[in-house]
């Protein structure tokens, strides 16, 4: 026997110096869930370890974060049903609560990276990420909705837009809404191959955004597809995205490592909700141990092929030692 593999795990010491992925603060994207209001921290039942958070409390969330390493943040809006309509033309009000809270995060935090959501369903009444008619999400008539938002978004100071709608079309048409308007620095992170997922649960519980009718299989991807990620992924670069997004994660692993495979912009995953969601819920029950279960997830979708990764554990990761 030649070859044993074990003399390279004998010791802490061999072993890390033969570790292929090292996990680091800069690869980790802070989820935030945003409120209007003041002094707001309200938990999320199906989700407990995220909150939904206003402006001054996510303030003092993202500073502890920053003293982390943690330097990312990708905010989502959860908002009053009385402001949602079906063209969800709060988005793009300049002075709504979200842009308004960039405008003060970005004052007071100017190195944060800060991350928007662009897509309907936050602010639509039908719960769609499109627009609705008829039961039918309309794609041609959500693209110049999408492009005002992003507009909107990157005036409020956002660095990088998150597409997370699944239109045909749409990063083209915020790519040339925002060098139109002189945004050629704000950055787009396109949810690339975004599944039509069981995983979003407690995400939709936090935003109270779930489709009032129907699903969205029209627009996110069958969870059985691989290569349909390609022509995805394709489209993303030649429109001018700037990363490719997996989502959801651990599910995928093998849709991550294809686009790292295949592209050379830099891919994000997102590690979802209901992802998290299942490892604390074991972990509450004592059958996973909760830190060493997140090390070792967050390992192996940096292992897979993401450069980046979301993840509602990004804060817990970022202060245990495993
Ligand atoms: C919707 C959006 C969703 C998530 C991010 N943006 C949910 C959905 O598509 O219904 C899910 C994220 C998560 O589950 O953590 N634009």
């Amino acid at each position: 026997m030649y070859q044993r593999p074990r003399r390279n795990r004998r010791s802490e010491a061999i072993r890390s110096a033969v570790r292929e992925t090292r996990l680091h603060p800069s690869n980790l994207v802070v989820p935030i869930f945003l409120v209007d209001g003041e002094g707001k921290k309200e938990q999320i039942k199906s989700l407990p370890v995220a909150y939904r958070m206003s402006r001054d409390i996510v303030l003092s969330e993202m500073e502890s974060c920053m003293a982390l390493g943690l330097d990312k943040f990708i905010i989502f809006p959860a908002v009053e049903e009385r402001h949602k309509d079906t063209t969800a033309t709060y988005s793009y009000m300049i002075d709504n609560f979200y842009l308004e809270s960039c405008r003060l995060f970005k004052e007071k935090l100017p190195e944060a990276c800060l991350i928007s959501d662009v897509a309907m369903d936050p602010y639509s009444s039908d719960g769609h990420d499109g627009y609705v008619d008829q039961g039918r999400i309309v794609n041609d008539v959500t693209l110049p909705i999408l492009a005002k938002m992003a507009v909107a978004q990157a005036q409020a100071g956002f660095d990088i837009l998150g597409p997370s709608d699944m239109m045909d079309g749409r990063v083209a048409a915020i790519r040339e809404a925002l060098d139109d308007a002189g945004y050629y620095e704000t950055g787009i992170m396109s949810y690339t191959a975004k599944y039509a997922s069981a995983y979003y649960g407690p995400f939709r519980d936090a935003l109270d955004s779930a489709p009032k009718s129907g699903d969205k299989k029209t627009y996110q991807m069958d969870p059985a597809n691989r290569f349909e990620a390609l022509i995805e992924g394709e489209l993303d670069t030649q429109e001018g995205a700037d990363f490719l997004m997996v989502k959801p994660a651990l599910n995928y692993l093998d849709v991550i490592a294809l686009m790292k495979e295949n592209f050379s912009l830099p891919v994000a995953a997102y590690h979802v909700s209901g992802e998290c969601a299942m490892l604390i819920a074991a972990a509450e029950r004592g059958w996973i141990d909760r830190e060493k279960g997140i090390h070792e997830t967050l390992t192996s979708i940096k292992r897979a092929g993401a450069d980046v990764i979301i993840t509602y554990f990004a804060r817990e990761w970022a202060s245990i030692k495993v």
